[in-house]
């Protein structure tokens, strides 16, 4: 018995020297985890399984300031809003991405950009994407693709004048096509081609939603390996491998792409996912903000009119003369972030965000939706005031200004009768709206863009400037 008792005592002799050790050598002690709400053992934290995780992001944030931690299941995650330390001071140690498994899924296992680990095959497929779609050489190139879906969407809405229009639709529909056009140079035109845009929107929809819904294997990531396996049974037992399709349909392999097919589909998934849902959402919300703010509204289409003129359709050259509309836009951005938890990130090793222990292979969460809301930095954040944007920043999206600027520059928009804007949001990867908006344009000018008389138009063009 007296040995039991000797052992004891000296397990809390040594404990207690431990915690004087720890407690009084600042040099040696490793900072705490971030502040945050307790969560039940296994669970994690449960309310995030309410409707919208991002106002629940968003109150954390109001609650624990700059840097919390929550568990999603077992899984540790961290929310700061210390960009600065994170993206620039520490990038290399945050640049990984926590794939959720959809994510894994769609990408074939992270082998697209967006998801994928920060290493060579990354910088390789970047310099790839960079230089066939994104440099000003192939935007130059391609921009007759975006000039006749613009036109085509412009002509759409006047054969609709009078009737409600789904803004956010038909931009996604017009930015698919020019994506598509860019990527494989090809749509599929008439009644057919609207059948085959629906479809794909839905398909793009459906993607888009599953990356941003949580999965049970996110929170257990023992379980990762088993679901990635399932899903992928499921995609392909589906016949949803859509993008394998549209390859057999591509005529010209660019030889000099080493990447495997594999990599060139999970690509392709980026480009479409992340390019089209985006845009579209974002134009939708810009509108929806313009319709609620007719003093903002005018003062675009003034802009419009006198930087394009009456009787000229919108060009992508004039897009740089477009202050008051860039200040729309960004405004918009601000209020209405496409992606508003950007793509977590994951730590390759534990290191310090304001102060406090950031695990290696946190899940990191970068809430933009509430630092660009935070009233601390903006002054009546939730108002949309385009004025409070700086004019003369970099050029923006040119499809989103694009589109956007064609709409306001042909139409007048109203709501329905009776009608308001519903300006609630719906969680999900991409930030969508909750009802999706339609709006009734009339006709701004003389329909110039009817097909008959493109030539004309052009004709009287030439002759105005
Ligand atoms: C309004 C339009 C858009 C918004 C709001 C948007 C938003 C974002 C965000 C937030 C990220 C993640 C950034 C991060 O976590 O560090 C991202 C990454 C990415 N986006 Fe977009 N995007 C838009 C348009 C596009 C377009 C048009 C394309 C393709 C043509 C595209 C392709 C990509 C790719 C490939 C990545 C991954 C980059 C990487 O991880 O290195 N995005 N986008």
């Amino acid at each position: 018995m007296d040995q039991f008792y000797i052992a004891i005592l000296s397990v809390l002799v040594m404990s207690i020297i431990w915690f004087i050790k720890v407690s009084f050598n600042p040099g040696r002690r490793t900072p705490p985890l971030p502040p945050g709400p307790r969560g039940l053992p296994i669970l994690g934290y449960l309310p995030f399984l309410g409707k919208n995780l991002l106002h629940q992001f968003g109150d954390l944030a109001r609650q624990y300031g700059p840097i919390y931690k929550l568990y999603l299941g077992n899984k540790l995650c961290v929310s700061p809003s210390l960009v600065k330390e994170v993206v620039r001071d520490q990038d290399s140690i945050f640049a990984d991405r926590d794939a959720n498994i959809a994510a894994l899924t769609v990408t074939y296992g992270g082998n697209d950009i967006a998801f994928s680990p920060h290493n060579s095959r990354w910088r390789a497929m970047r310099k790839i994407f960079v230089r066939e779609v994104l440099s000003s050489g192939s935007l130059q190139a391609s921009y007759n693709l975006r000039k006749d879906e613009v036109r085509k969407a412009i002509r759409g809405v006047y054969n609709n004048i009078g009737k409600p229009v789904q803004v956010g639709e038909l931009s996604f529909r017009t930015e698919l096509n020019v994506i598509m056009n860019m990527l494989w140079g090809g749509i599929v035109e008439g009644e057919e081609g609207q059948k085959v845009g629906d479809e794909f929107r839905e398909v793009v929809i459906k993607f888009v939603d599953l990356l941003g819904k949580p999965n049970i294997a996110d929170f257990y990531p023992v379980l990762a390996g088993l679901i990635f396996k399932m899903l992928s049974r499921e995609i392909k037992k589906e016949g949803k491998d859509f993008l394998q399709v549209l390859l057999e349909l591509k005529e010209n392999e660019d030889s000099e792409m080493s990447m495997s097919l594999t990599q060139i589909k999970a690509l392709f998934v980026d480009i479409v996912a992340g390019g089209t849902d985006t845009t579209a959402t974002t134009i939708e919300w810009a509108m929806a903000e313009l319709l609620n703010n007719p003093k903002a509204m005018a003062n675009v289409q003034n802009e419009l009119s006198e930087m394009v003129g009456l009787n000229n359709e919108v060009e992508e050259f004039h897009i740089h003369k477009l202050k008051y509309l860039e200040a729309v836009m960004k405004e918009t951005m601000r209020l209405h972030p496409a992606v508003p938890l950007l793509l977590p990130r994951s730590p390759t090793q534990t290191s310090t965000i304001g102060g406090y222990t950031v695990p290696k292979r946190t899940r990191v969460f970068i809430n933009v939706g509430w630092i660009q809301r935070d009233p601390s930095i903006w002054d009546s954040p939730s108002e949309f005031k385009p004025e409070r944007v700086c004019a003369g920043l970099p050029l923006a999206e040119r499809m989103l200004m694009y589109v956007l600027s064609s709409l306001l520059h042909s139409f007048e928009w109203k709501l329905p009768d009776g009608e308001t804007v519903d300006m609630s949001d719906k969680f999900g990867l991409v930030l969508r709206k909750s009802t999706p908006l339609l709006a009734i344009p009339s006709p701004r000018e003389l329909p110039l863009l009817l097909d008959h008389r493109t030539s004309c138009m052009y004709t009287s063009v030439s002759v105005v400037v």
